[in-house]
């Protein structure tokens, strides 16, 4: 079968490495890819969608899978099925859980899915009399995608008032601000859980946490992750329980009714607030770096899984999971995530220790290939995934691959599963 990956990062490189080691897979093409898909497969640099639908036919690939929001936002998925073409991802309208969050907020609302309470308004005062009900810290989004940074957490009321000003006026996200959500702040842990859905069936993987912190201790600016890992020991069978039952049967269901089924990984963002599930977001795609972790730990086919999804197929399927733990370490760049940095000749030690070698890998994200070199060229540069038979087996093997890869300015988290293993 031949595969089309869309995307550049990490998450797009471990889908093309699980793919590559699939038997059904003969060929993967990445688009536009970075300088290390290139090992996978082949990238191409598309103009535009239609660009793309035209290689894709050309080609005759067997299916497409979507990596970052922003094609599934503009509707690849809906452009690629009107030519019949079979691909992985939600359709321009699904996609809208992720990309307006005051659709939403009123969907979980509607469809009776907990989440924290909140209003979303483009009224300053509606805003404020709500800010007024509620006890500090208040939690200030913006409705439209603003590259994970639409998310303000207020430590004040007059803090709160401010972000919403900065939102309506346009100043803080451009017209992602024109509506406002002001909601309660949530108390808890988070955790994100992942299905793979058809419209109608669903398989979840194992929950993940994120590191979304720059620094140790959960310290420093957000970022789009630092490092992960998965299965986390926070959640036992009995919340998996309550995720499937208030949450992803519900939406599955919810969309269905609102006449957009959900086809594609379904990304839920979860806050536990003593013992109970609240939703925090759904973003509409697999998180980077979380995919890096959880492809390894998928044993069956991942083409099947993904072909099945793509073709409303799940429900015969059956996946197989590892009982092995993944984390995943993110290298970045020196100036991440404030501005770019000067490219970086990446050296990578020999590792000749067997079990690192069989236990440990790269997913590549921001390289780039320069004169025959690999270079550091992105923000977050590569990701060392370990894995073993424990979180903390994992965890030794991802920073002892860390320890063998070298760049100028190299930064990454030395606490990654820290809460595993308090
Ligand atoms: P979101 O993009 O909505 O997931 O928000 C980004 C981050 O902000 C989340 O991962 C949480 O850490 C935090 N956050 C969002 N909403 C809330 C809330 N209601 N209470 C506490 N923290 C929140
Ligand atoms: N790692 C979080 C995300 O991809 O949104």
């Amino acid at each position: 079968m031949k595969v089309l990956i869309i995307g550049s990062g990490g998450r797009e490189y471990s889908i093309g490495l699980a793919l590559s080691q699939d038997a059904k897979v003969e060929k993967i093409y990445f688009a536009p890819g970075n300088g290390a898909t290139q090992n996978l497969g082949e990238n191409y640099q598309y103009r535009d969608y239609d660009d793309l639908l035209d290689f894709a036919k050309k080609k005759s690939i067997n299916l497409t899978i979507v990596g970052p929001e922003a094609p599934l936002v503009d509707g690849v998925v809906d452009i690629f099925k009107e030519n019949n073409l079979t691909i992985f991802g939600p359709s321009k309208a699904a996609a809208k859980l992720e990309g307006s969050k005051v659709f939403m907020k009123d969907f979980l609302k509607k469809y009776n899915i907990p989440t924290a309470k909140y209003i979303q308004s483009d009224s300053l005062s509606e805003l404020t009399d709500f800010i007024n009900t509620l006890t500090p810290p208040i939690v200030v989004k913006a409705d439209g995608l603003c590259a994970g940074k639409g998310v303000i957490i207020a430590p004040s009321k007059d803090e709160a008032i401010k972000a919403v000003k900065g939102m309506l006026s346009g100043e803080s996200f451009g017209d992602a601000g024109k509506r406002v959500i002001v909601e309660e702040f949530l108390d808890g842990y988070e955790l994100s859980v992942f299905a793979i859905c058809d419209g109608e069936n669903y398989k979840i993987l194992p929950a993940a946490q994120d590191h979304k912190r720059l620094l140790d201790g959960d310290k420093g600016p957000n970022t789009g992750g630092m490092g992960a890992y998965a299965p986390t020991p926070l959640i036992d069978e009995k919340l998996y329980e309550e995720i499937e039952k208030k949450v992803v049967v519900p939406t599955l269901e919810g969309m269905k009714k609102e006449a957009t089924p959900y086809e594609g990984v379904l990304f839920i963002g979860l806050m536990i607030v003593n013992g109970e599930v609240k939703v925090l977001e759904y973003n509409v795609r697999f998180g980077d770096p979380e995919c890096e972790i959880l492809m390894p730990l998928i044993q069956s086919s991942v083409y099947d899984l993904f072909f099945k999804a793509a073709t409303k197929d799940l429900k015969n399927l059956d996946i197989k999971i590892s009982d092995k733990s993944c984390v995943g370490v993110v290298l970045a760049s020196k100036d991440y995530p404030y501005s770019s940095s000067k490219p970086a000749e990446i050296i990578i030690n020999d590792i000749d220790n067997k079990e690192l070698l069989d236990n440990s890998h790269i997913s590549y994200a921001g390289v780039s290939i320069i004169d025959d070199k690999l270079f550091a060229t992105g923000g977050r540069v590569l990701i060392c995934v370990g894995l073993g038979d424990s979180i903390k087996e994992a965890r030794d093997r991802a920073y002892d691959l860390v320890g063998h890869v070298h760049f100028m300015g190299k930064q990454c988290r030395m606490d990654i599963a820290y809460q595993a293993l308090k």
